[in-house]
């Protein structure tokens, strides 16, 4: 049986960015005094959550910053091709980080049928709803490519892995998704896959971009076993933290083998905008394909 090492607390941080004051809960297994607290929080515990004051953002990226959560408002990125709902609307790219020289690589997107487009696999086993077929997304506008604060960002939630979540090796995989939530008026929306799962990278953290007009996506950490299940299912000592993220770049980071995650569905409230935009940065070994094939 596991404890739980969580409890909430709430209380504003000094803030590193002019954003509204932050209201979500936050996990107690932070560091607040730490050099570097979601460091700390994700060795500890295998997951962390944090407020944006935590990532310690340069005074000169704050610019970029705001442009990367303005991508989070409604309109502002184009539909998943694989949702029948039409309620997910998504971007994505993969970069190639060498933590060894800092080398970061941002390939240029393929071109398909006049799209530009990355492609993305994820099996079956960690996606039973889209999983087992490789998709073509919308790829990362360029603006965003090419932001200085969205790499930084890649770097900093580097540095904040704890070194054995990932093997050493020369290149990693960086995934970077923009995913939004936009259900009709009175309607849901729910992410992929919609129960407890993991991911199948080594580490993912997930930033909020923007929240209005909605209800639910509360995020939710358990112990691994709860993989498939609900929420609801979970016995008390094995739900490790419940969270919603509220403000931008609120986050939460999980570490893949050692928990496993879900965020409920949203309910749009009002006839007016209701939307849910999130930020994942996930991090994978570069594994080569005949590798693959032979383990
Ligand atoms: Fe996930």
């Amino acid at each position: 049986m596991v404890s739980n090492p969580i409890k909430t607390v709430s209380g504003s941080l000094a803030r590193a960015m002019p954003f509204a004051p932050p209201t979500d809960k936050c996990l107690s297994g932070r560091m607040a005094n730490s050099d570097d607290a979601i460091h700390a929080g994700i060795t500890a515990h295998g997951f962390v959550a944090f407020q944006a004051a935590d990532l310690g953002i340069p005074d000169g990226l704050g610019q970029a910053a705001r442009q990367l959560v303005d991508y989070g408002r409604p309109g502002a990125l184009p539909p998943d091709p694989y949702d029948p709902t039409g309620c997910r609307h998504r971007v994505f790219c993969q970069l190639l980080y060498n933590p060894h020289t800092d080398q970061l690589i941002v390939p240029e997107p393929y071109l398909q049928d006049g799209r530009k487009v990355e492609p993305y696999f994820q099996s079956s086993t960690y996606n039973c709803q889209n999983g087992g077929v490789l998709r073509y997304l919308d790829a990362l506008p360029a603006a965003l490519r090419d932001n200085d604060f969205m790499h930084w960002l890649v770097r900093r939630l580097y540095a904040a892995t704890p070194g054995e979540a990932l093997r050493d090796c020369v290149w990693l995989c960086v995934g970077i998704h923009l995913l939004q939530l936009l259900p009709e008026p009175g309607g849901m929306a729910a992410a992929t896959p919609n129960c407890l799962h993991q991911d199948g990278e080594a580490v993912t953290w997930m930033l909020m971009l923007h929240r209005e007009g909605i209800e639910g996506g509360v995020s939710y950490v358990t112990t691994s076993p709860w993989v498939g299940k609900q929420p609801e299912e979970v016995s008390p000592d094995d739900m490790l933290a419940t969270t919603t993220l509220l403000a931008p770049l609120d986050g939460l980071g999980v570490i893949d083998e050692r928990v496993a995650h879900h965020v409920s569905p949203v309910l749009r409230r009002t006839e007016r905008s209701g939307c849910r935009t999130v930020l994942i940065i996930d991090f994978s070994e570069l594994i080569p394909f005949r590798a693959m094939a032979t383990t």
